[in-house]
């Protein structure tokens, strides 16, 4: 007898052109294919993921006219993503539309675009679609994003300018201090509320997933499920649910073979994410500090990460010789194989939610230095609500990066912060299983959608 086909709906899914984002979005795909739908990546110019062996499964689109490399280079992140969205909305119009001449008006189930590409959402009421906006960040930076879009922007900048302010828990954001909330250093105060009030300004989206679990967040999470007229998702850590390689740079696994010789647990793993930037004198304080630290270390520089540097030729060359010895220098790591690896000890991180999201996933305490945005949201409460990280605030010097790093890696204090990240990582393993809040949370937007289209 011959078999029927069942055509599978699509889910069309748009993503912010940048690592942090990108990766969370195709690991939503993957997990959204596994529920028995198709997916349509609608990508800009700049920033692609290309349409490899790991997502054969997958369709991939350029919106035409959109941004490209030049333009985040000569913008800067922050105008760049406002700018996006003013070119992006006919085009996506366009874009949609042919999707749907193609392939009939009954196929795609919903159009799932992140938070910071707002453009989607007029687009799929015009062809009267159900959108659902994707955060990649926490739940709580959520919230914080929500409070900034409401605040008085010259009052706010008033007191974000007196530093006495600064150290106070934010009224109703509790343990978060004024200085903990997600400005940017990327652009002016003016110009991140902007895009914070276009972000969470959900007018006709009937969702919003995030990536992140209820052992994570709950209060914050309750909080977005009562202030937001539309249900709330928490489906994450997708990294354990649908892992989908898509390193926007290359992996440099040589660091794999270096961390097999190393003892367990003695190695501090360090990475700045995709986008933050490091001055000299930084790198040096920390390069002294690691020398001093005598601990084994993987280091991810970035190319172009040092301003003024192409790669490491500002380091010093005594500190080449160490490196030798005792470390490891990399352009870009398979950041998941490196912290599931037995010799990593503690990641210094940056703590984009991603990086947050895997150092947890895999039980390894943090050495925390955030730069921008949510980042610093993120550092506060891996310091004082999951008590896994050692927070790093203020000018850097070598004997704090030495002591800290042997407060993680050395001391009974890291030895208690591993425990607790472990007790996290088994929680949000749970999360992730059948039957757990995470997965039963993304079994009921899947089946949302198939209701509301069947
Ligand atoms: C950005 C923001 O800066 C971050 O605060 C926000 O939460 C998401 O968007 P990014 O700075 O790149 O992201 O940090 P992060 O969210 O940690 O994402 C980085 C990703 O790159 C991670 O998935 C990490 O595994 C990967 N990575 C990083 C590598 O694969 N190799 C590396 O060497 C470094």
């Amino acid at each position: 007898m011959e078999e029927k086909q069942v055509k599978r709906r699509r889910i069309v899914l748009v993503p912010v052109p940048a690592q942090g984002h990108v990766t969370p979005m195709m690991q939503l795909g993957k997990a959204l294919h596994l529920k028995g739908f198709s997916i349509t990546v609608v990508q800009t110019q700049y920033n692609r993921v290309s349409s490899s062996k790991d997502f054969s499964d997958f369709h991939f689109r350029t919106i035409p006219g959109s941004l490209t490399e030049s333009d985040f280079k000569n913008l800067g992140a922050l105008p760049f993503l406002l700018k996006l969205n003013q070119v992006c909305e006919a085009s996506f119009k366009q874009c949609l539309s042919q999707l749907l001449h193609e392939q009939g008006d009954d196929d795609i189930a919903c159009v799932v675009y992140d938070e910071y590409m707002y453009f989607s959402q007029p687009a799929a009421m015009e062809f009267q679609l159900p959108s659902a906006v994707f955060s990649t960040t926490s739940a709580t930076a959520f919230v914080c994003r929500s409070v900034l879009s409401k605040v008085n922007v010259e009052s706010f900048l008033i007191d974000m300018k007196d530093p006495e302010t600064q150290d106070k828990v934010f009224p109703g954001l509790d343990p978060l201090r004024y200085k903990d909330l997600p400005t940017s250093a990327f652009g002016p105060l003016e110009s991140i509320i902007k895009l914070y009030s276009n972000a969470v300004n959900i007018q006709t989206a009937s969702a919003v997933i995030i990536n992140s679990a209820s052992c994570l967040e709950s209060s914050s999470l309750a909080r977005l499920q009562r202030e937001l007229q539309v249900p709330v998702y928490p489906i994450g850590p997708l990294h354990i649910t649908a892992s989908a390689p898509s390193s926007l740079l290359e992996e440099d696994r040589s660091c794999v073979e270096w961390l097999n010789k190393q003892k367990a647990r003695s190695v501090i793993y360090i990475s700045l994410g995709s986008l933050a930037l490091m001055q000299t004198k930084e790198m040096l304080e920390m390069a002294w500090g690691l020398s001093n630290s005598n601990q084994p270390f993987l280091w991810v520089i970035r190319p172009g990460s040092v301003p003024g540097s192409e790669w490491t030729e500002s380091l010093p060359v005594e500190f080449s010789k160490l490196v030798l010895e005792r470390g490891y220098i990399v352009k870009w790591a398979p950041q998941m194989e490196v912290l599931r690896h037995p010799a990593v000890g503690g990641f210094w991180s940056h703590c984009g939610w991603n990086s947050t999201l895997e150092s947890i996933g895999e039980g390894v305490p943090m050495i925390c230095r955030p730069f921008t945005g949510d980042q610093r949201v993120n550092a506060r409460y891996l310091e004082s609500v999951w008590r896994i990280g050692v927070l790093l605030e203020g000018e850097l010097d070598k004997g704090t990066v030495e002591s800290s790093v042997k407060r993680l890696t050395v001391d009974e204090e890291g030895a208690d912060m591993r425990k607790r990240a472990i007790d996290l990582k088994e929680k949000l393993e749970a999360s992730v299983r059948s039957g757990g809040s995470s997965s039963s949370s993304l079994e009921d937007f899947a089946n949302s959608l198939k209701m509301k289209n069947s």
